[in-house]
């Protein structure tokens, strides 16, 4: 089956610039950003103005371009070395999705492997950020399309539930989560999706609720604690959501709720699936314990928009990710296939990571 991409496309190159969707403004305004300068894609990364582990890997592959195109030296040696600070500054904006550093480095290691002057290392480096966002696009129709192969057969239309947002503004364009309901929704499987609306930023009521929309796919948000109900009442057949970083043994890290989700899926017998190109497979990692988990601004806990929702004395806590244990999860959906977690090794690491 060919599932198309969407007309959503989070990163845009544009004549020398690159042209970011503003996700902290969506759904109310959908304006672009242009970023020129390697240190206003790192704020946009760390700013959630881009976010999303594949999109913030495309992100920082342009960024590191933009990066070596404010180096003024034409020596090789003294170029590279300062690449390197370019990495480095980019490396530090989010701790969780391995996309980001996967990205940095291929990014680096093309440069060092491209024989020629630093203007041409320099072109190498543009059409390599180009190739990274054009691979993406394929590899989650790929994805889509590997995951509606394993979808419940029945009922012949079903109802699916996502966390956060993993579709078309995490990726390049199409969607790792939301690339699968997209391909179950282009051939009649899907009769609705459920978002949770992912507190505390809400990537589920603003950003998925908003793709869908825009394709006319059939959405209902629910509060995240509201998913064990529906579950409960049948409503679900089965669980998709994204990754940000998966150990070798499976173990998921993804945004915070993710966990609970598995847990509630798990108690009610409804299938879980992790959608996640293998890029986001961290196969130096041998266990979620070794994630790091990004920690966010209190601001985002207790703050809605304008409204302060918390008395004066309290105090916070803000992990933007929580790690859902292998053996909570029914399929990891690649590119290249679906596996179960303990597979990974076998049928990924040898065969596509180089
Ligand atoms: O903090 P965010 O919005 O960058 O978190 C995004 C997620 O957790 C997504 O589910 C994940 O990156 C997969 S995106 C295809």
């Amino acid at each position: 089956m060919i599932s198309s991409p969407t007309h959503v496309y989070p990163v845009i190159w544009y004549e020398g610039s690159v042209l970011l969707i503003d996700q902290t403004h969506l759904p109310a305004e959908y304006a672009f950003v242009e970023i020129h300068r390697c240190e206003d894609m790192a704020q946009a990364i760390k700013t959630m103005i881009v976010r999303g582990a594949p999109a913030i890997g495309i992100a920082a592959a342009y960024g590191m371009y933009l990066g070596a195109r404010e180096i003024e030296t034409q020596d090789r040696e003294q170029f590279l070395s300062q690449l390197e600070q370019v990495a480095q500054m980019l490396r530090t904006t989010r701790p969780t999705a391995v996309n980001l550093f996967w990205a940095i480095a291929r990014m680096l290691k093309t440069a060092y492997e491209t024989i020629g002057t630093v203007e041409e290392i320099r072109q190498v480096l543009l059409t390599t950020a180009q190739t990274i966002q054009a691979e993406d696009l394929q590899t989650c129709q790929a994805i889509g399309d590997r995951g509606l192969e394993l979808l419940p057969k029945t009922p012949a239309q079903l109802n699916l539930l996502t966390h956060c947002n993993a579709g078309a503004l995490a990726t390049a364009g199409y969607g790792t989560a939301l690339g699968v309901v997209r391909s179950a929704w282009s051939c009649g499987r899907l009769s609705r999706l459920y978002a949770d609306e992912t507190r505390p930023r809400l990537q589920g009521a603003k950003l998925t609720a908003w793709e869908c929309v825009q394709e006319g796919i059939p959405v209902t948000v629910i509060t995240d604690s509201m998913a064990a109900h529906c579950m409960q009442q049948g409503m679900i057949h089965a669980v998709v959501v994204g990754a940000d970083r998966i150990a070798a043994n499976g173990d998921t890290a993804n945004k915070i709720g993710t966990y609970s989700l598995a847990l509630v899926a798990k108690a009610h017998d409804v299938p879980f699936y992790v959608a996640a190109p293998v890029a986001t497979i961290d196969f130096a990692i041998a266990t979620g314990r070794e994630i790091p988990i990004e920690e966010r601004d209190p601001v985002e806990v207790y703050q809605i928009d304008n409204t302060i929702l918390t008395p004066a004395g309290v105090e916070f806590y803000n992990p933007a990710f929580d790690v859902t244990p292998a053996h909570l999860i029914t399929a990891i959906i690649t590119e290249h296939g679906a596996f179960s977690p303990s597979q990974l090794q076998q049928e990924l690491q040898h065969k596509y990571v180089a």
